[in-house]
């Protein structure tokens, strides 16, 4: 939730910060802005809108700065306009503050420095921090860096930051609290971002910086203190990240091309970790708390979105497939409830970005009760992936298309595994039923290469259901989820209302939503609920609902009874899950395009929700 580049170093910094902000939108879009030093003075350009907005508007003034800061904004506090957008000035000018987080305890700050005659522009908690900064400075005579750690230690709430100020103007202040912020460091020039993405085009070597801490970029070098004032040793990590692997490489949105990308992204959450020669499962991030998984009481998943959706397809592998106790949790509700959590259950935390609030408060509250807690995330370095005990990563590559995709069926792929490997250390699933599962993932890049194929068909029912106004998603067993999924895709791109349902509970509410303009999609695949779900086909179809049924190739029965059919590859029932969604993503997308939605960035959405 919002997106924070700045640079230090020789390069004119308002076009590099302008680039990088393009490339954090998806963090926020409502807003964006940059602080530049230009001849002598500190100047704020800010717009409500897109970067690009911005963009049109700032470059006009001719900057040629090497210094700045810019934020791409997701409001919280005070609604997307120009004044709400970042950066905020302090009340005297001299300094301007980039802020993603929430400072919580703002408004007791904003209270007591209004009373000493501090006057606020904005609604932001934002704009409160800085003035408290510079209150601090003020008060006690000291240098910034110092007036930093005063003012972070009393502040409650996340935060990532970043401060310049006409007082030092080459240098660059910044500081981390569950936010996430990353520096990378080039030859002489400096780059501070919320992730990875505006910096790999510069350099690769970067320094993740922890929580509680303040980083001092200058001409000096990088020097991190903690909020105690103890100064840590910068340790220099070498991102993999490749700079294709976040461009759009002819597709016309990322969502496509991420759709579009899932055979590899799917091969490559597999890649190294079934051992061809013995079909041995090889989870590296998993060694030496494997046990603990083994002697797992109960295995509680946990995730937001999406994520929480990978978690319920999870909870039928690992029940079926190595026969444990499994519970799925909203993090949000789970971290509230007081649960229940015993040393010998085992958390597992699926987060794409791997920096959801929520998700790592709960990942917290589990560990402080002494529980074990496994990650599935895709962002490498993540907050999640390092506040875990182990953890695998999907290496789905960098998601960008707000609506989830790519790490979804990555996600699947690995919790897959996690319950094959975990049921085969436990004897509890057969060699026949082993072999066919690898099997099954042995084919499933290619399978899913065939269901992108029928891209065209499905673009046409799209077209004949662009204007609907509701749908209904039903499927039974692993394929309840995935009615989940799809309907949630829709949702998020396309603004039309949908529901995902288990396809028996129909009948205990949604049918009377049933009539000829209902469309209804069946996952109706060839499996263990055949018969059952043929039922339910009938129940809809015998109150005139419009019927879009996902079947496995070759059903000559269903196709009889419905609308529209989109064929996928016969599979593993374990499996199928990872081809039955692909589908419902191009339909999501394919809507959401004819309506004219901006796919990629919709509406009031954010990519990586750092706020609870
Ligand atoms: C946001 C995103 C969703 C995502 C969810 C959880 O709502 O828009 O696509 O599923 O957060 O995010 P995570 O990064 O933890 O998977």
């Amino acid at each position: 939730m919002c997106g924070i580049i700045a640079y230090l170093g020789d390069r004119p910094s308002f076009p590099l910060i302008i680039k990088g902000l393009k490339r954090l939108e998806y963090r926020g879009y409502d807003s964006s802005g940059v602080a530049v030093f230009e001849n002598g003075s500190l100047n704020i350009f800010k717009k409500k809108g897109k970067v690009a907005d911005l963009e049109a508007e700032a470059s006009a003034a001719g900057l040629t700065a090497t210094i700045g800061i810019g934020h791409t904004r997701w409001a919280t506090h005070g609604e997307p306009n120009d004044v709400n957008a970042h950066p905020h000035f302090s009340s005297d000018r001299r300094m301007a503050l980039i802020h993603n987080g929430i400072i919580e305890n703002y408004a007791a700050i904003k209270q007591r420095l209004e009373k000493k005659g501090h006057v606020f522009l904005s609604d932001t908690d934002s704009e409160v921090l800085i003035h408290f900064i510079e209150d601090i400075r003020k008060e006690t005579g000291q240098p910034l860096e110092e007036a930093v750690r005063i003012a972070l230690r009393e502040v409650v709430g996340a935060y990532a930051i970043v401060i310049l100020s006409q007082d030092a103007p080459d240098q660059l202040i910044a500081a981390r609290k569950g936010s996430p912020l990353v520096i990378g460091i080039g030859d002489g020039e400096y780059f501070l971002a919320s992730d990875a993405t505006p910096i790999v085009e510069y350099t690769k070597n970067v320094v993740y910086l922890d929580d509680y801490e303040i980083a001092v970029v200058n001409a000096h070098g990088l020097k991190i203190v903690n909020l105690d004032n103890t100064e840590k040793l910068p340790y220099v990590q070498t991102i993999e990240l490749e700079l294709e692997a976040i461009e759009k490489g002819g597709y016309p949105h990322f969502m496509l091309k991420e759709i579009f990308e899932q055979p590899r992204s799917v091969a490559d959450s597999m890649r190294g970790r079934i051992q061809p020669a013995t079909g041995m499962l090889q989870l590296g991030g998993l060694t030496g708390h494997f046990d603990k998984l083994v002697e797992a009481r109960r295995i509680i998943l946990v995730g937001c979105g999406t994520s929480w959706h990978a978690g319920l397809v999870a909870e039928y592998l690992f029940e079926e497939l190595a026969r444990v106790n499994v519970e799925v949790e909203y993090a949000s509700e789970f971290r509230y409830r007081n649960p229940v959590i015993h040393h010998d259950d085992v958390v597992i935390a699926i987060s794409q970005s791997g920096e959801t609030a929520d998700t790592l408060a709960a990942i917290e509250l589990a560990k402080e009760r002494g529980a074990t807690i496994f990650g599935v995330c895709n962002a490498v370095g993540s907050s999640i992936a390092r506040a875990t005990h182990a953890g695998a990563y999907t290496h789905a590559g960098p998601e960008i298309g707000v609506a989830s995709t790519k790490a979804f069926t990555s996600q699947v792929t690995v919790l897959t595994l996690m319950a094959i490997a975990l049921g085969r250390h436990k004897g509890t699933i057969r060699d026949e039923v082993f072999t066919g599962l690898l099997e099954g993932l042995a084919a499933l890049p290619g399978q899913i290469g065939q269901v992108l194929e029928n891209a065209g068909k499905i673009k046409e029912i799209a077209y004949i259901f662009t204007y609907a106004r509701n749908f209904i998603y039903l499927g039974r067993g692993l394929h309840f989820p995935v009615a989940l999924e799809g309907a949630l895709k829709l949702k998020e791109i396309s603004y039309i209302h949908a529901e995902g349902y288990p396809a028996a509970e129909m009948k205990h509410g949604p049918i009377a939503l049933i009539d000829e303009d209902m469309p209804v999609i069946f996952i109706a695949t060839r499996d263990s609920s055949y018969e059952k779900i043929v039922s339910n086909i009938q129940e809809v179809k015998a109150r005139k609902g419009r019927v879009i049924a996902i079947v496995t190739e070759g059903d000559e029965l269903i196709p009889k009874m419905v609308d529209f059919v989109i064929e996928i590859p016969e599979s593993h029932e374990m499996i199928s899950p990872l081809l039955s969604v692909i589908p419902l993503q191009l339909l999501s997308y394919y809507i959401a395009v004819m309506r004219g939605r901006d796919v990629d960035q919709p509406r009031n959405l954010a990519k990586s929700v750092t706020v609870e």
